[in-house]
């Protein structure tokens, strides 16, 4: 065993991912695998669950895969049940399902703002109920919700998605601290954009004038704001999941880990191609192409 394994100690433990199946939770489920953690997870999409399973059957140890809408509460009771009848305790819980639809707040309905609840706050507090006895049983656990940046920036076109995510990473930081000498910790992953199937529906649904020109354009709007030029890899996530559901973050609790290439640390400064960084104006010949100078 390496110095990682052998810091990590994962192998062994049990892990409930819910949004396991595809996207990001799919190689959150996989690499919690491969690190031998036995794997229980579910999601809402049938395919993207049986493709999923019997990938981390062949990396690992699969404990359980269940077809559940995190929205539902009566599927996360259903899930968590099913898990009882294969393991004693649990040790990581693991929150990826979540996601809105963009629109103005202004033309929202109250069915937006619970349905935007539901997917992104109010399944992880179940989950999170259900899994601190388990997590007790097992002399301790962590817990690690995938969130955004638009927890912590304004969001427009996003606001109630956003105020719930916000939600989110604040009962995480207080539930760390009611439960930290019991041992049990609760973090945050905050992404920016890393490419799933509910990412391109979002680019492609915005007001491009040539649709077809979405993918160009978004990849040239990341290369000016993200410091890093590009959106992440769902490893990239996965990496950051996997570090606080190890013991390599043995000490750290109520916090959150920014998987953003910068984003949020440069908070709108912009790399104007061929100017560098300006921040709040554009760029001199930005400015110079939108406003020119009169002959
Ligand atoms: N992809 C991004 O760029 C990005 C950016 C910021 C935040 N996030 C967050 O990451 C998480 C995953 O987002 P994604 O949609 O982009 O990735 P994704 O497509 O990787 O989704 C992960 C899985 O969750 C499942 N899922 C969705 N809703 C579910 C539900 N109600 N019940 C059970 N399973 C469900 C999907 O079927 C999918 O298999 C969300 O919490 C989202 O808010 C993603």
């Amino acid at each position: 065993m390496g110095i990682m394994d052998d810091r990590a100690q994962l192998k062994g433990k049990a892990a409930l991912v819910i949004g396991g199946g595809g996207g990001i939770g799919r190689a959150v489920s996989l690499d919690l695998a491969r690190a031998g953690a036995r794997v229980a997870l579910c999601d809402i999409d049938p395919e993207a669950l049986a493709a999923t399973a019997g990938d981390v059957r062949a990396e690992g140890e699969l404990l359980l895969a269940e077809i559940a809408d995190a929205c539902d509460p009566a599927s996360i009771d259903r899930v968590f049940a099913a898990f009882d009848a294969l393991s004693p305790h649990l040790d990581i819980l693991v929150n990826v399902a979540g996601g809105t639809r963009f629109g103005m707040f202004a033309d929202s309905t109250v069915e937006d703002w619970e349905r935007d609840a539901k997917w992104n706050y109010l399944y992880v507090l179940q989950s999170c109920r259900l899994a601190i006895p388990r997590m007790r049983a097992a002399g301790g656990g962590a817990i690690v919700s995938v969130t955004t940046i638009e927890a912590h920036r304004a969001a427009p076109g996003y606001s109630v998605y956003a105020g719930y995510k916000a939600a989110l990473t604040n009962f995480s930081r207080s539930l760390a601290v009611e439960l930290g000498r019991e041992g049990i910790r609760v973090n945050t992953v905050a992404l920016e954009s890393v490419p799933t199937a509910s990412q391109a529906k979002i680019r492609t649904n915005f007001h491009w004038k040539d649709p077809s020109r979405a993918e160009e354009l978004t990849r040239a709007g990341f290369e000016m704001y993200v410091p890093m030029g590009r959106t992440g890899a769902h490893q990239e996530l996965s990496n950051a999941v996997l570090f606080l559901a190890s013991e390599l973050s043995s000490f750290i609790t109520g916090t959150t880990v920014h998987v953003d290439g910068g984003a949020w640390a440069s908070s709108g400064w912009t790399r104007w191609p061929g100017d560098g960084w300006y921040f709040p104006r554009p760029s001199p010949s930005a400015l110079e192409r939108m406003f020119p100078a009169s002959e």
